[in-house]
Formats: C-alpha cells, structure tokens, sequence
C-alpha cells in the first residue's frame, strides 16, 4: 500500500512507514503542492499525510480513489472537510497533545517579545544605536500580577495558562463548558467574552477554526479592550478581523499585539510591516525539532493502524 506525504516533513514518518512495509511518496517541491499536482498525487494513495496548507475539500475528496486515512500534520483541522471525508468512508486523523508544549511556548514567547519591546530592542542594537543605559529605554510591561484571558481553553490554552501562572499572572478564561481541574489547579475563573475582553490585561487566543469561531473577535470584541492590552494569537487568523485589529494597533488603541498565524496565510496586510507595536511569526507554534518529530509519529502510526484495519489514535471525525 502506499502513502502520499505531501510535503517534505520531519524524516520519521517515511522511516516508520517503510519499515512497516508501506511504500512512500513525499512531495519533494520547496513550497506547497500545487492543486493540480496533489490531485495527480493524492488520487491512487491508499493513505495521506496532508499538512494544513492543503485544502481537502469536496472536490478533492471527490478525486481520491483508494484513499482510507488523511492524517494531518497539525492539530487544526479546518483545511479537510471532515463531514464529507467521513461520508466518503475517509477516516482523519490530527496530532494533539505532541504540539501542546510547543505552541504554548510561542504563545508565551510572543506574548513576552511583545510586552518586553524584545524585536525593537534587537533591531535598535544592530542598528548600532545602543549608547548607554537610559532609564527610559524600551521601557515595557511586567507580567507579574497581570491578568491573562485565555481564550479556549483546550489542551494548548490551559498549557499556556500554566506557564504564565509561574509568571505570577492571574488566570480567566472564555470556553464552552466549565474546566473544573484547570479552575482548581491554577485558580482560574471562566468569564463571558465581553468580560474577558474587557478586563484582561494580556489576551492569548487558542480556538479551533469553525462556523463559530470565524471572526468571532470583530471590531465590536476588540473595542473592549483596555488601552494597555496585548493580544497575542497563535490560534488560527480568520478568529480576528485582522483589518480592524491593524486599525487598533495603528491609532494605538492597545499597547501591541503578536502574531503568529494570519487570515490569507501566507499572505498578510503587510501594513503590519509598519508598525512597531507588533510582533510577527511565520506560523511557527509547533516548530521545534523534537515536536515535529512526534508528530510525525503519529501521523504515521495513524495511517499504519487504519491501513491495517485498525482504530486511529488520534482521529477527529
Ligand atoms: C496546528 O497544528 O494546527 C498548528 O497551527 C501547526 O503549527
């Protein structure tokens, strides 16, 4: 049987594929497969690794003939229609947990860069203009005692939430359904929307991408918050009206905000460039090498198990 990979990722998946017996096939091409040449690919595989700058959709779906399992190389899922994947008899699978520790640490990462001036601060270096010590200089924000909203509070959020705990940061949260052991563990509090806009000093998004989470921070959300905040999304882009959010950094209506996925990924206002309030990523939240690794393993190992007419590990539909 055999497996497409559609994009060189992290060798483990085709060592472990191989030695289970499967024959592999990786796009080798420096930037994402075409349409044309994934439909070619994809079409007589019995299994696919696909990385969510792929969009299944129906008419793709459609052109697979023998495929049994899209395993994606990420925790989202928002580029595969699962529902019609699933009518299709199409099992998929993503990679939680492995990427959880990674993507909380660009959550703090770019939440701390953004607070502590980090990027001007380099850029001021190698621009040579370091002249002394001034009291003044690149004055920013202190984490301690601060307030952090998480917004979703899954697996990634509570990971985050737990790290700026040991900042010394005070913890609420906006989710669905109430997190009792994330409440009893670091003494968060769940709070609408409006209340955690409104009142939280640093602002970390961590939702999946769907019908209700698309623009659910528009121009009406953001308005709330405090002159001070920082807003930092590492979530997925289409969450914020980004247009609005630029206009807010840019009249300085918040102290800054980071970035590390955007809405026409990988296009982005490139207004951003501008400004010095802000932050920017290249989508890189799971991007370290002992992450990608993991996850690779279990991409394989879930189009290992369902190629065998096993249960997927880690399946979403
Ligand atoms: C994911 O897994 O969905 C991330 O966005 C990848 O870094």
């Amino acid at each position: 049987m055999n497996v497409f990979i559609t994009r060189k990722i992290s060798a483990v998946a085709k060592e472990l594929l191989q030695r289970e017996g499967f024959s592999t096939e990786e796009y080798s091409g420096n930037n994402a497969i075409s349409r044309k040449e994934l439909i070619k690919k994809a079409k007589n595989a019995d299994g696919i690794i696909s990385l969510l700058t792929e969009k299944f959709d129906k008419e793709l779906i459609d052109k697979l003939e023998k495929c049994k399992i899209i395993a994606n190389y990420a925790v989202g899922f928002n580029n595969i229609d699962i529902k019609y994947a699933k009518s299709k008899g199409i099992i998929v699978t993503i990679t939680p947990d492995v990427l959880t520790g990674a993507t909380a640490e660009i959550a703090v990462s770019l939440l701390l860069a953004c607070a502590r001036r980090i990027v001007e601060s380099d850029k001021f270096m190698r621009e040579k203009k370091f002249v002394g010590w001034e009291p003044k200089l690149y004055q920013g924000i202190q984490l301690t005692g601060k307030t952090v909203g998480i917004i979703g509070a899954g697996r990634i959020g509570q990971a985050t939430a737990k790290r700026l705990k040991g900042f010394g940061c005070k913890i609420i949260y906006y989710n669905k359904s109430k997190k009792a052991k994330f409440e009893s563990e670091l003494n968060a509090k769940k709070v609408s929307l409006v209340k955690l806009m409104s009142t939280s000093d640093f602002i970390s998004i961590h939702l999946p991408l769907n019908i209700s989470t698309n623009k659910l921070l528009g121009k009406e959300k953001l308005e709330l918050m405090k002159p001070d905040a920082i807003m930092v999304n590492t979530a997925r882009g289409e969450i914020i009206d980004e247009k609005y959010l630029l206009k807010m950094l840019k009249q300085k209506r918040i102290f800054a905000a980071g970035f590390d996925v955007y809405e026409n990924e990988p296009n982005f206002n490139e207004e951003l460039l501008k400004l010095k309030n802000v932050v920017l990523l290249p989508h890189i939240g799971s991007a370290t090498f002992e992450t990608r690794d993991k996850m690779a393993e279990l991409a394989a190992k879930n189009v290992i198990n369902v190629l065998r007419g096993k249960n997927p590990i880690t399946p979403v539909n």
